[in-house]
C-alpha cells in the first residue's frame, strides 16, 4: 500500500532512505545512462527557442529552483527569473513571448503556485511543470509535464521530492545547454556521468547516519541555528534551515555566506551552531574565510564538506561531516542529505512530531 512505514519509525526516515532508489528512477527517466545523454523524448522543450526561464514555486520546491538557477546559467547561459509563488502572482504580469515559465511542486496543488501557473496560461504562454503527483491539477493544466518519480511523500517536510526535483532540474539544465549550443555532446556527457553518480553518492552519505545523529545533539538544545553557503550551496543552506525549523521548532536562518557581515554575524556566540555547507568547489576558499570570522567570535561551526574540503578546513570547525568526494555538479544533491538527517535527529531529541509538525500542512491548497 501507499502508506507503509516498513521498518522505519517515521515516514520521513523511510523517505530519506529511499532517496538513492528514487533519484536513480527519476534520472533513468531523463537520462540514457548507456549513451551518456539526455533522453530528448522525455523533455519536450526546445531551449534554443527560449531566451529566459521563469521559475515559480513555494517552500522546498522554491529552493530546488534556487539551486537550479545556477545550473541553467552556467551550463546553458540561460537567464533565470525566480520567485516564490505568493509573490509572483501579485507582481506586475509581464510574460515575454520568448520566456518559458516553469512551476515546481511536489503535490501539484499548492494554491499560490497553481494561481501563478494559471496567470501565465491566461497570458497565452506555453508552460512547464515539475510535479511529483502525476494526476494533480498542475500536471493536467501544464503544456509540458516533467514528473519526479519520488513516489508518494507522506512526511509533511519534503525530502525525497526535493532531491528528485534537483535530479530533474539538472537533466533539464544539461538539455538546455546542448539545445543552446553552450555544451558540446562531450561536455554534456561529462555532466550526465556526474549525475549518474548521485544515487551512489547519496547512499554513501546515508552510511554516516550514526555520526550525524551524534552531531545533532549539539544542535538540539540551541534556540537559534544558522546555515550558510555560497552559490548552489546557499540554496542548500536555506533548505537545511527550513527543515530544522519545521521539524524541531528551533529558530533557524539560512543566508548567503557573503552576507555574514551584513547582519547574521551579530547573532554569533558560543551557543549558536553554524552549519556551513562547503563543498570543495570554486567558492570554497571564500566560504572558509567566513568560517574563520565565525570561529574568531566563538561560534560553533559544523562544516558539511567533502574529503578535499575537510583537509583545508582543519581545526576551524568544531565538527565536520565529511562526505565522499563527488563531482561539483551534484554537490547540492549530496549535501542536502546530512541536513535532512540533522533536522530529523534534532527533532527526535526534542520530542517533536517529525511526520506531522505543528501548524504545517503537506499541501497548502488555500491561500
Ligand atoms: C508545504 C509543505 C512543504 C512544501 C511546500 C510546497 O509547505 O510542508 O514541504 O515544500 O508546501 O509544496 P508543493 O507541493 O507545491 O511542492
Amino acid at each position: 500500500s501507499l502508506a507503509e512505514k516498513g521498518n522505519y519509525r517515521h515516514f520521513m526516515a523511510k523517505e530519506i532512505h529511499e532517496q538513492p532508489e528514487v533519484i536513480a528512477r527519476t534520472l533513468g527517466h531523463y537520462i540514457d545512462v548507456g549513451a551518456g545523454s539526455i533522453r530528448d523524448d522525455t523533455i519536450p522543450v526546445d531551449f534554443s527557442e527560449v531566451s529566459r526561464l521563469s521559475i515559480t514555486a513555494c517552500g522546498t520546491a522554491y529552493y530546488a529552483g534556487l539551486v537550479a538557477r545556477h545550473w541553467f546559467e552556467r551550463l546553458a547561459r540561460l537567464p533565470v527569473d525566480l520567485d516564490v509563488a505568493s509573490e509572483f502572482r501579485y507582481r506586475a504580469q509581464i510574460h515575454p513571448a520568448d520566456e518559458l515559465p516553469l512551476f515546481i511542486s511536489q503535490s501539484g496543488e499548492t494554491a499560490d503556485t497553481l494561481a501563478s501557473l494559471r496567470a501565465c496560461k491566461a497570458a497565452g504562454q506555453r508552460l512547464a511543470t515539475i510535479v511529483n503527483v502525476p494526476t494533480s491539477t498542475m500536471a493536467r493544466e501544464a503544456n509540458v509535464v516533467l514528473p519526479t518519480l519520488a513516489g508518494p511523500e507522506i512526511g509533511v517536510a519534503s525530502t525525497k521530492a526535493f532531491t528528485c526535483q534537483l535530479a530533474t532540474l539538472a537533466a533539464l539544465a544539461v538539455k538546455a545547454g546542448v539545445d543552446r549550443g553552450v555544451l558540446t555532446r562531450d561536455n554534456a556527457r561529462g555532466f550526465v556521468d556526474g549525475l549518474v553518480e548521485a544515487p551512489r553518492a547519496v547512499a554513501d552519505v546515508l552510511h554516516l547516519e550514526a555520526e550525524i545523529e551524534r552531531i545533532a545533539r549539539i544542535i538540539a538544545p540551541a534556540s537559534t541555528a544558522l546555515f550558510m553557503g555560497r552559490g548552489p550551496s546557499m540554496a542548500v543552506a536555506l533548505e537545511g534551515a527550513l527543515k530544522l525549523k519545521e521539524l524541531s521548532y528551533i529558530h533557524a536562518e539560512g543566508f548567503a555566506a557573503g552576507e555574514l557581515k551584513h547582519g547574521p554575524i551579530a547573532l554569533v556566540d558560543d551557543t549558536v551552531p553554524v552549519i556551513v555547507v562547503a563543498p570543495f568547489d570554486d567558492l570554497f576558499t571564500k566560504t572558509v574565510s567566513n568560517m574563520e570570522e565565525i570561529a574568531a567570535r566563538g561560534g560553533r561551526i559544523i562544516a558539511v564538506t567533502d574529503a578535499r574540503g575537510a583537509h583545508a578546513i582543519g581545526t576551524t570547525a568544531e565538527e565536520m561531516i565529511v562526505l565522499p568526494d563527488a563531482p561539483a555538479f551534484i554537490a547540492p544533491l549530496v549535501m542536502t542529505i546530512p541536513l535532512q538527517l540533522l533536522a530529523y535527529y534534532a527533532a527526535i531529541i526534542n520530542g517533536t512530531d517529525v511526520d506531522q509538525p505543528r501548524n504545517l500542512a503537506k499541501s497548502v491548497t488555500v491561500e
